[in-house]
């Protein structure tokens, strides 16, 4: 059972944070709490100290002879119920002023952030871009729900339910650690093949899968490393992030990694072919026609397979992408096949691009795995587990 922390801030749903705190408790975790002073005002310190049976932290300066780090090393997870809108603008912010930001500034576990707030603050684009960041930042959300509001209102905005909450809790306790001990290597984003020095070629790829399966491997317990193509992403925070522009440069960084890598996901949109040369100055226009000859760059998916077939990094277990237009699970059947890979995430471009959310099959020698529509944090942490299962089964 897991040591738990719930930081409550200042709202009116403040008074369901007791259900939730009694809620874990009674499934058999540890559980202590800190408040902001308007959490205060919605809910006694009393009460939570008698549901916890613990002093509960109030102050910034913490409980007295304890340090302000203490319960964000003691806690496994910490659970931010309610988050009111200036609560998640600090966190977003780093902002550390009151003892749930103290806390959570200082977790060694993740945090699963239940917001509550009147729905057109919710929708407020500040809320929203902050939304953003914490996710980039690999904190997890859970809600809000759309319903009638403390205000009389009704909307997107109200707290999620105790039980909802804890079981977010119990499922992010539950996938940390498969990969433990793992060191994970992911490429993810674009491509960018230059032409001359203001020029290039690229595609429309995102990274968010990228950069959600890197937030979901840390979560697991790994330690990851990211090749990043140019995307506007901010890396979560833990990453080795190595940035790369070409298919050449990644083929660099990838080999140069695999010596201290036990899982390669290439979820990076790989350009097939680069331009012959690239111009060193900026090519000026003409009245005819401007013809680009193409070569081949290497397939490094295919090339690590073929290097592990001919015996090199034989613990490494290798996951691709196919990202198809059609027929996506037999193709990926075929990738498997050429490219020697464990697992191909099969998705078609409709159901992916740009989006977060996707719907995949995991196609592995032993079958597929299809995926529901899911956010693409869902699943990241699906493609975890699944790796964390080839790997206790070994390849087939
Ligand atoms: N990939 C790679 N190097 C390339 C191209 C692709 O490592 N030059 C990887 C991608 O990261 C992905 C997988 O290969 O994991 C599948 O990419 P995709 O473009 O769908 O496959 P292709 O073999 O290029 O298939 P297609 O015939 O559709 O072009």
């Amino acid at each position: 059972m897991a040591n738990i922390c719930v930081g409550i801030t200042g709202g009116i749903a403040a008074f369901k944070a007791v259900t939730l705190v009694r809620e874990l408790g009674r499934r058999g975790h540890s559980v202590r709490v800190a408040m902001t002073r308007s959490a205060q005002k919605f809910v006694g310190e009393a009460t939570l100290a008698g549901v916890t049976g613990t002093p509960v932290l109030t102050e910034l300066f913490g409980v007295p002879g304890e340090p302000h780090v203490a319960l964000g090393d003691w806690s496994d997870l910490m659970v931010i119920a309610p988050a009111t809108m200036n609560a998640i603008a600090k966190l977003a912010g780093g902002l550390t002023d009151d003892p749930v930001l103290t806390t959570a500034s200082c977790m060694r576990g993740p945090i699963l952030v239940a917001p509550a707030m009147h729905h057109r603050m919710w929708d407020s684009p500040a809320t929203q871009r902050n939304i953003r960041i914490l996710r980039e930042d690999g904190i997890s959300f859970v809600g809000p729900e759309s319903g009638p509001l403390a205000s009389g209102a009704s909307g997107m905005g109200r707290l999620s339910e105790p039980e909802t909450i804890a079981d977010a809790a119990e499922a992010m306790l539950a996938s940390s650690g498969e990969l433990s001990g793992l060191r994970v290597t992911i490429t993810a984003g674009p491509t960018l093949e230059d032409l001359d020095p203001v020029r290039f070629l690229g595609n429309r790829s995102s990274g968010k899968m990228g950069y959600a399966i890197a937030r979901a491997a840390l979560r697991s317990g790994a330690s990851v490393r990211l090749i990043s193509g140019p995307v506007s992403l901010r890396a979560p925070q833990g990453v080795e992030l190595i940035n790369v522009r070409s298919a050449l440069e990644l083929h660099a960084a990838v080999f140069d990694a695999l010596e201290n890598s036990d899982v390669l996901v290439m979820a990076a949109a790989v350009a097939d072919y680069r331009p012959k040369t690239k111009a060193e100055a900026k090519v000026k226009k003409s009245d005819g026609a401007w013809s680009i000859e193409l070569v081949r760059n290497p397939d490094i998916l295919a090339e690590v397979g073929a290097t592990r077939a001919a015996g090199s990094h034989p613990g490494l277990t290798l996951v691709g992408f196919a990202l198809e237009t059609s027929d996506a699970v037999e193709r990926a059947r075929g990738k498997l096949e050429r490219k020697k890979a464990d697992l191909i995430v099969a998705n078609l471009a409709a159901d992916s691009f740009g989006k977060d959310s996707n719907r995949v099959t995991f196609v592995t020698r032993s079958g597929a795995n299809a995926i529901e529509q899911a956010s693409k944090d869902a699943i990241a942490a699906a493609l975890v587990r699944e790796i964390a299962s080839l790997r206790t089964t070994g390849r087939e």
